[in-house]
């Protein structure tokens, strides 16, 4: 359950709960997230949702950082709509997170330094893969891996510019825990972000709880 004077600043137990996950969530990957992005036509929004891996997190000014190709279809649709939500669950703790906000591109030299911690297979894949593109088979996705093996051989593999982080600026965040006779305990947290397309760190936290 939540606490039942809830905190005004919502960072520290997503933080705590960032952290528990690793220990108690019993599943092979505690940070998946799914994220959805919109394309908007006319005026009508065509939302699409896949799981990336939440990989680093500010929460002092209240961002979650994932990575992925900028030119994939969730890349595009984020990067020309910032609007973005994304939902993470932990069965075995009975807990769920809802986060709301303004995606916003990592500072390259992050994403570098990030890219050059992955395997050199993860490195290649990435300069191999146009991801969200139609491929005619697998055996031409195979042929392009052979290709790029054989362009870095005996090299570093740089990040390529089209791959990196995406920020996701936190304003609207909720925090749900299972509960007894389906009366769980749920709380929403918003604020406002400085600037809508290169945010800093918002203004006050407002929290209210919800019912369940
Ligand atoms: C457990 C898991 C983790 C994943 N992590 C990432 C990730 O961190 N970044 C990423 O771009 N795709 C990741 N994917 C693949 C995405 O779900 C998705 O298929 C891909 O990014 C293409 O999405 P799009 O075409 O909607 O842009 C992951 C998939 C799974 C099942």
């Amino acid at each position: 359950m939540l606490d039942k004077a809830l905190p005004k600043n919502p960072m520290p137990m997503l933080s705590a709960w960032l952290e528990e996950s690793w220990t108690t969530a019993d599943t092979p990957n505690p940070n998946k997230m799914a994220i959805t992005s919109a394309r908007v036509l006319d005026g009508v929004a065509y939302p699409s949702t896949r799981i990336v891996l939440l990989k680093d997190a500010n929460f002092d000014s209240g961002f979650v950082v994932f990575y992925t190709n900028y030119q994939s279809r969730k890349g595009r649709e984020l990067l020309s709509n910032s609007r973005a939500s994304a939902l993470i669950h932990w069965d075995k703790l009975g807990r769920q997170v809802s986060l709301e906000g303004v995606i916003v591109k990592s500072p390259p030299e992050e994403s570098d330094a990030y890219f050059a911690t992955r395997h050199r297979s993860s490195r290649i894949g990435a300069w191999t893969s146009n991801q969200s593109q139609p491929v005619d088979s697998r055996d031409d996705l195979v042929a392009n891996l052979k290709a790029t093996e054989q362009r870095f051989e005996g090299q570093e593999v740089p990040r390529p510019p089209h791959w990196g982080g995406l920020r996701l600026w936190i304003d609207h965040i909720e925090l749900w825990c299972d509960g007894e006779f389906r009366l769980h305990d749920r709380a929403v947290w918003q604020r406002s972000l400085g600037h809508a397309t290169d945010p800093t760190a918002g203004g006050e936290w407002s929290v209210t709880r919800l019912q369940p």
